[in-house]
């Protein structure tokens, strides 16, 4: 059974039956022939020409790659363009000045559009003021706010003046914080007074001040005011209100910086397995090419479009997919602040209809949720404006996947499957929804004109069906370009691996484990680091974790290995089931039975423990390795980026009662 790595089985990949996308869907795609795939193949890398052909240059570049100094690549070298032009200005020289670019939906139901102009007006004014505190081309400039308008529109007015943005989520603590403003030697902070969670006021303000009173530099603030008399403020002498700089500037306008397509247009920290947080730099030419370009033939995204992307733009989804992706293209983006359940379980649906949402792209998570809160609520709207689903961030299960196909979309909607990264910058593997079939389970294969193999050890392609590593072999224009703290790191954690710098061959490592069928889709598996050694067999913790997920009324489990105090690993499953079953309802003979026919009795876990959630970190996941720690007793390292810490108590209690 075990392959000759020791990595797995022989077998194919756990995928549901296939689905084609339907032929109206076809019809109006933006990419739907299937020779885009050799047509890359065979003229890469100046394919990307394509993707740069979706942005406006100042200057035209002088080639498309330059690999000299490999694994530090350039894309459009020469080429020099303005991120905030390209997202704003253009569009309002293309007559779409009053068309909504932004529809903003608060947290206790207040609405804010933003059309083209608007948002010039606000961008312009803010990019003035912040000028005028001292920001100059390359300062890093902090910004820590929730899902306000006041967050793109600072981005924005970063990238207008050549100074790039860090987004720090909103929910993060005021040392995360710290490490990062210290890390990037960021002398400027956008953040508010607070917002509202869950509908109480929340004080933000005061976080921010502990993270300055840790900084080893002076900081200029603009606070955003959110929460007006509900959560009064007072400015300091370096801080300064964002609705009064707006007036003072008001009507101003600043000349977009035209930047080298290699110059920074931002940072974005993403943990490391060790050591501090790494700082993801993205440059502005390559980086824009490719979410414009996947924003157009992954997610079918159009001008005339409503699009939404729920996800935090803390985040490189956001960054990508909420703000550069569709205003590069000229749509409307919806932004929408609070969660999935509040005030009610059927809020996003809500949206949905309201706005006639013509695109929905969201986490497993959320779609988890929605799958154990159950059909009702997604019944309750019309969401037949639904054209194209799309989820991101972990593996999607066949059960949860059809569920989505099914509930939201109609039983219709094709549903791409997009894998990336913060440091591949932009979707990498999925289908392309007007050409591919989608296997439930499965994300897709490379796009065109990326290079995924799953390779073994020694950096050999494994056989179809056999897991391995996830390596792309060739570079491509949205990867990050190192990394701020240093290049020998960004070199060392993804480009060491795999590649023969004598032969000059380069391969990055994504991190993460996969297989890929005969097809050349790939099914994700899991972090190198989700791994578990059981009697010398390695098995993926999110293999049994699919196994486990394919059992009705099993919503979410997470798998994690203890050790017995020997030689060997346990391996114990935590497991969260709909509201109508518990353990008793034979799910748990359910689940050792689909795991010992899909995997085989070696994968069988020694406990199942029933919980009615599991931890997650604030981007939606799942905290294994608190898990990890619960289940070898031992101390519990930091909960502090847990989105629900309540629940590791009661998985504790749950663990002991056993
Ligand atoms: C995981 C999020 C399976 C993967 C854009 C990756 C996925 C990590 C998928 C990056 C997917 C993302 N299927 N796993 N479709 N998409 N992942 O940096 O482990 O927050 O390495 O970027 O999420 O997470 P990050």
């Amino acid at each position: 059974m075990v392959d000759r790595n020791g990595w797995g089985r022989d077998r194919p990949a756990p995928t549901g039956a296939p689905h084609s996308p339907p032929a109206s869907f076809v019809e109006q795609a933006n990419v739907s022939d299937a020779d885009v795939y050799a047509a890359f193949e065979d003229d890469w890398p100046d394919c990307w020409e394509r993707a740069a052909a979706l942005l406006s240059w100042d200057e035209a570049y002088d080639t498309v790659l330059e690999d000299d100094d490999a694994p530090f690549y350039r894309w459009f070298p020469g080429g020099k363009l303005n991120a905030s032009y390209n997202c704003v200005d253009r569009h309002l020289e293309s007559g779409r000045k009053t068309h909504a670019a932004i529809r903003w939906e608060g947290k206790q139901g207040e609405r804010e559009t933003y059309t083209y102009r608007d948002l010039y007006v606000a961008v312009n004014e803010f990019a003035a003021a912040l000028r005028d505190l001292g920001v100059e081309a390359d300062d890093v400039v902090t910004i820590y706010l929730p899902m306000i308008p006041e967050l793109p529109i600072a981005m924005l007015a970063c990238a207008r003046i050549g100074a790039p943005h860090s987004v720090v989520f909103a929910g993060l603590s005021a040392d995360a914080l710290a490490t990062r403003m210290n890390s990037a030697d960021s002398e400027y902070l956008i953040t508010c007074d607070g917002y509202y969670r869950r509908g109480d006021a929340f004080n933000q303000k005061s976080k921010a001040d502990n993270a300055c009173l840790a900084l080893e530099h002076d900081v200029r603030t603009v606070v955003v005011d959110r929460l007006g008399d509900e959560l009064p403020h007072v400015l300091g002498d370096d801080e300064w209100e964002y609705h009064a700089l707006r007036e003072a500037f008001a009507g101003e306008t600043v000349a977009p910086v035209s930047r080298d397509a290699e110059d920074m247009l931002f940072l974005m920290y993403t943990s490391g397995t060790t050591g501090d947080p790494k700082g993801v730099v993205h440059t502005t030419g390559g980086y824009l090419a490719h979410v414009a370009w996947t924003s157009h033939a992954v997610l079918d995204v159009k001008p005339e479009d409503t699009y939404w992307c729920a996800a935090d733009i803390g985040w490189i989804t956001g960054h990508s997919y909420i703000v550069y992706g569709p205003l590069s293209l000229g749509t409307t983006t919806v932004m929408y602040e609070g969660t999935p359940d509040y005030p009610d379980r059927d809020r996003l649906w809500e949206i949905v209809d309201r706005n006639a949402v013509d695109i929905f792209y969201t986490a497993p998570t959320a779609i988890r949720a929605f799958m154990k809160w159950g059909p009702e609520y997604p019944e309750r709207y019309d969401l037949s404006s639904l054209r194209l689903l799309g989820t991101v961030g972990e593996p999607i299960s066949p059960r949860p996947w059809n569920w989505y196909r099914e509930h939201i979309g109609g039983g219709e909607c094709p549903i791409v499957d997009t894998w990336w990264q913060t440091e591949t910058g932009a979707v990498t593997i999925s289908t392309l929804p007007g050409v591919d079939d989608m296997k439930p389970g499965a994300a897709g294969p490379g796009l065109p004109g990326i290079d995924v193999q799953v390779v073994d050890e020694t950096g050999k392609e494994v056989d179809p069906g056999e897991a391995g590593y996830l390596t792309i072999a060739r570079p491509w224009p949205g990867m990050a370009r190192t990394l701020y703290d240093g290049d020998e790191r960004y070199r060392t954690e993804y480009w060491t691996r795999f590649s023969d710098p004598d032969a000059d061959e380069w391969r990055y490592f994504s991190g993460d484990t996969a297989c890929i069928d005969e097809d050349g889709y790939v099914t994700v598996l899991g972090r190198v680091d989700d791994v578990i050694d059981v009697s010398g067999r390695r098995l993926s913790t999110m293999e049994i974790e699919s196994a486990i997920t394919d059992v009705d009324g099993v919503v979410e489990a997470a798998v994690v290995g203890r050790s017995d105090g020997r030689t060997g690993t346990d391996i114990y499953a935590y497991v969260s089931t709909d509201g109508n079953r518990d353990a008793t309802d034979g799910v748990r003979t359910a689940i050792v039975d689909n795991v010992e026919t899909t995997i085989g009795p070696i994968a069988t876990p020694t406990e199942i423990v029933f919980t009615p959630e599991l931890p997650k970190t604030r981007s939606g996941k799942i905290m294994r390795r608190l898990l990890a720690d619960i289940a070898n007793d031992e101390e519990l390292g930091d909960t502090s980026a847990l989105r629900n810490p309540e629940i590791v108590g009661e998985i504790q209690t749950e663990s002991g009662d056993r």
